[in-house]
């Protein structure tokens, strides 16, 4: 194998660069590229993963970009042990999909569990002879998710993941894997994965696209703490399943600071603004615009333009979320239909490879 040859992860400015020019050449040329995103199913999603990264795949997917959203049911279960709950999360992550706008009924949007694409999952096989335990060791990804589960025992499923990843990505030939900044060394190396088996299978006819990242230029949401990323295991959530009451209460609680006048200042004051970014992604208006309005109204008037705000816009997808919670037969049959279309690809794509690594009876 080719060890010789470094995964390299880039500088950040230069894949945002990348990044800008494959942004434009989606929206002249949606269809030649293929939309590749996941989750792993660890619960309800939030208002933070709405505004960060579920409104991007969207309007991706809104342009007619083909879209496979992969459930990443067995990764999960590298860092926690929930396996008692990932029929219902899977559940709830799909009502999540489908409420916010995603729509698997147009003919080229797919969702789908990967733990029901056994094709996919074979791929894993001859990837893992491609990278080297020294890689796989480096991922600085996968260092931070070990050190913060606080994990001794470390199961093997953690140190390879990245290369299921890879079989995710690649069972389909996804182009375009829309991304936070965190999931790129994984990117890297789906990257690295098939340039070396194109190398060294498959020279003459390349089998797998080197995938792009696609990084979102949106804003990290805060939590309602204002200190860190909103996360539910944090509890500084609001979740897009909360009521209109609920969420209220919770926006009540966020901390704010003892400046009565209301500016839109994330380094000096980043509660305050994360409370008025809140407002303004809602009404999509200018933060800058919504603070002057709020002016020396204080804490108390910014959050009650936050809380109608928020509740405004989230109105019409929670009503679709309630909607679904009624109708669960209609949610797995998505699934269902996600995970036909899944094999499919991945049927062809491990005949493909099986010839090229002559393994064909
Ligand atoms: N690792 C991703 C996360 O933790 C989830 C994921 C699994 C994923 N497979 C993927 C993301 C394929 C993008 C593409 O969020």
């Amino acid at each position: 194998m080719d060890t010789h040859e470094h995964l390299e992860y880039g500088t950040f400015e230069a894949t945002l660069e990348r990044s800008r020019l494959l942004e434009k050449d989606i929206l002249e040329n949606p269809t030649k590229h293929k939309l590749l995103t996941g989750d792993r199913p660890t619960g309800r999603l939030h208002v933070g993963h709405l505004f960060g990264s579920l409104q991007n795949r969207v309007r991706l997917h809104k342009l007619g970009v083909p879209t496979f959203i992969v459930i990443a049911d067995y990764q999960v279960l590298t860092d926690r042990d929930t396996y008692e709950s990932i029929a219902e999360n899977v559940l709830q992550l799909t009502i999540d999909y489908i409420a916010a706008g995603i729509d698997p009924h147009d003919g080229k949007t797919f969702i789908f569990p990967h733990s029901h694409v056994p094709e996919l999952n074979q791929l894993l096989l001859p990837f893992l002879t491609l990278v080297t335990m020294a890689e796989l060791d480096r991922n600085p990804t996968v260092k931070e998710e070990i050190a913060a589960a606080g994990l001794t025992r470390i199961n093997a499923g953690m140190y390879t993941y990245p290369v299921h990843q890879a079989a995710d990505i690649l069972f389909c030939k996804g182009t375009v894997v829309p991304v936070g900044k965190d999931q790129l060394p994984h990117l890297e190396l789906t990257r690295t994965i098939a340039r070396r088996f194109n190398n060294r299978f498959a020279e003459h006819k390349p089998v797998f696209p080197e995938p792009q990242p696609l990084l979102s230029e949106a804003p990290i949401i805060l939590g309602l703490d204002g200190s860190q990323k909103m996360s539910k295991s944090r509890n500084n959530a609001i979740m897009l399943s909360a009521d209109e009451d609920e969420t209220a209460r919770l926006i009540k609680r966020a901390k704010t600071d003892s400046e009565r006048r209301i500016t839109f200042d994330p380094t000096n004051r980043p509660e305050v603004s994360n409370l008025v970014m809140l407002a303004a992604l809602s009404t999509g208006r200018k933060p800058e615009e919504i603070a002057e309005e709020i002016g020396d109204g204080g804490g108390g008037k910014l959050k009650q333009v936050v809380t109608e705000s928020l509740n405004e816009y989230l109105r019409p997808l929670r009503a679709r979320r309630k909607e679904l919670e009624q109708n669960l037969d209609y949610v797995r049959d998505v699934l269902r239909q996600g995970v036909a279309a899944a094999r499919e690809e991945a049927i062809q794509t491990l005949n493909e490879v099986r010839e090229v690594m002559n393994m064909t009876l």
